[in-house]
């Protein structure tokens, strides 16, 4: 078992890793912690930085009992030097796990062919399962259930992405506004429209967030898109977060937050649910370490 995307998993899997999130959490919350991952490693490949992914994960295999690996890109023959598949084949020879934060969204899929541990997608050009996992969790702390409107306006890419496909599985009901030319990708939808209940899509943001509970938004210029920045600025006019579009809803944001692009600064200085995200990825990824340790790779 993967977790390339969130619809690597079933339904019912996906609500299993988030309830192993909510067991381990109150566990360590009651200072009778579980740690069901002693003498196990999770590696941690990262092509791009990382503050929330890197040290959730490194902090949340610590409190499993567990231990993690930082390879950086200069530390490690990914992809130059040694082919990708070498990669995941040595260090399936290692470790218990394998994190991976790529460009290319192809190198976590070959990563996980070759692997003959669980891949887990730390985040790629497409896809951010562990964020949507987060999302979910912070989603059922807040309102008790899954059933609530979310409007995301901003990029269609790797975040949205995910949460789409984490939306159609689930009850939430998500709509999606974004700029002409940065919708959700075809496939994307296809895999969403397959499911439960997938998304709504609109360009304009207003009408998105009109009958929201919550509003989500995201960088508009992501890692690895620098040389598009100013095209992405023109593409985003109309779609920032400001204090009057937001009202009194609240608001979630993946981080880092870019203030004066994607949302003011007065919004982020405000009451959110950023932090809790931020948190709750922490707790998401144990529930999924702890629930993957219990799975067969091939299944
Ligand atoms: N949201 C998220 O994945 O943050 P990092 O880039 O800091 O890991
Ligand atoms: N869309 C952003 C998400 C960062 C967590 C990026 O890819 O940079």
């Amino acid at each position: 078992m993967h977790l390339v995307d969130i619809d690597d998993l079933t339904a019912e899997e996906l609500h299993a890793v988030l309830d192993e999130a909510d067991r381990l959490r109150a566990a360590h919350e009651a200072g009778e912690p579980d740690r069901p991952l002693p003498d196990r490693t999770l590696a941690m490949v990262f092509e791009k930085p990382s503050t929330r992914t890197r040290v959730s994960f490194e902090t949340g295999m610590t409190q499993l009992g567990g231990h993690a690996v930082f390879l950086g890109p200069d530390d490690i023959h990914l992809g130059h030097g040694e082919p990708l598949r070498d990669t995941a084949r040595v260090l399936s020879r290692y470790v218990d796990f394998i994190m991976a934060r790529v460009f290319d969204h192809a190198d976590v899929v070959e990563l996980a062919e070759f692997a003959t541990v669980p891949v887990i997608n730390g985040l790629s050009d497409d896809a951010h399962p562990c964020q949507t996992l987060g999302d979910l969790l912070t989603i059922r702390d807040r309102f008790g259930t899954l059933d609530v409107s979310v409007a995301w306006v901003g990029d269609g890419n790797n975040v949205c992405q995910s949460l789409a496909l984490g939306a159609a599985m689930t009850d939430l009901d998500l709509t999606i506004a974004t700029p002409e030319g940065y919708e959700i990708a075809d496939g994307v939808r296809r895999r969403t429209l397959g499911l439960d209940s997938p998304p709504e899509e609109t360009d304009d943001p207003e009408a998105a967030v009109a009958d929201a509970d919550v509003v989500y938004t995201d960088v508009w210029v992501s890692m690895g898109e620098e040389d598009e920045r100013e095209a992405k600025l023109r593409a985003f006019e109309g779609f920032q977060m400001t204090a009057d579009r937001l009202g009194d809803r609240p608001l979630m944001h993946c981080l880092p937050a870019h203030r004066g692009e994607e949302v003011t600064d007065e919004v982020m200085e405000g009451d959110h649910l950023a932090w809790d995200q931020a948190e709750n990825r922490m707790h998401a990824q144990k529930g999924l370490l702890s629930w993957l340790a219990g799975q067969t790779v091939s299944a």
